[in-house]
């Protein structure tokens, strides 16, 4: 029988949200759904627990604290969940940081950025990523976490699982 697992042992995820998605909820509605971020945060902690995980969650609008947010990760996270927001097709700052950690990431978006506008339709982070969730509203989230938390695991059992 599978014990329950101690702090030190749990998974440690952390989740980062970027730009203007503090004001999910009431924000293009119609794009991205009437879910506050505290909701999906309350959701991905409830999952965080029931996979006996710990989570970590940073927003923040500002690229430069999005960076330092990644640095902190260094020895703590085993994995990074990242919806960046705006700065996922622009910002090359956040691709070398979340680069530099060399930790699995999973990228989410709420709406499906390959049928918005064309500026949309590049990631400069999916490259180094594990894969992409993006399409399900808040959903997306959860996916995204769990297919983050499928991956470590399975490269716990099998280390030279990639
Ligand atoms: C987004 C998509 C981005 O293009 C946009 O700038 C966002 C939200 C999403 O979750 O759908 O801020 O990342």
């Amino acid at each position: 029988m599978k014990g329950a697992a101690t702090d030190d042992n749990r998974v440690r995820v952390l989740t980062l949200h970027g730009p203007n998605l503090n004001l999910l909820g009431r924000r293009e509605p119609a794009v991205y759904g009437l879910r506050s971020l505290d909701q999906i945060n309350t959701a991905l902690y409830r999952l965080a627990d029931r996979r006996q995980a710990k989570l970590r969650i940073v927003q923040s609008n500002h690229e430069g604290a999005l960076v330092d947010a990644l640095h902190s990760a260094v020895g703590w996270a085993h994995g990074v969940l990242v919806n960046l927001g705006a700065y996922t097709h622009t910002s090359i700052a956040l691709r070398d940081a979340l680069l530099a950690l060399q930790l699995p990431v999973v990228e989410v978006h709420l709406s499906n950025i390959y049928a918005r506008e064309s500026f949309r339709h590049r990631s400069l982070i999916a490259p180094g990523c594990v894969g992409q969730v993006c399409g399900f509203g808040w959903q997306s989230y959860l996916l995204g976490l769990k297919a983050l938390l499928d991956h470590l695991a399975a490269r716990r059992e099998d280390p030279t699982t990639t």
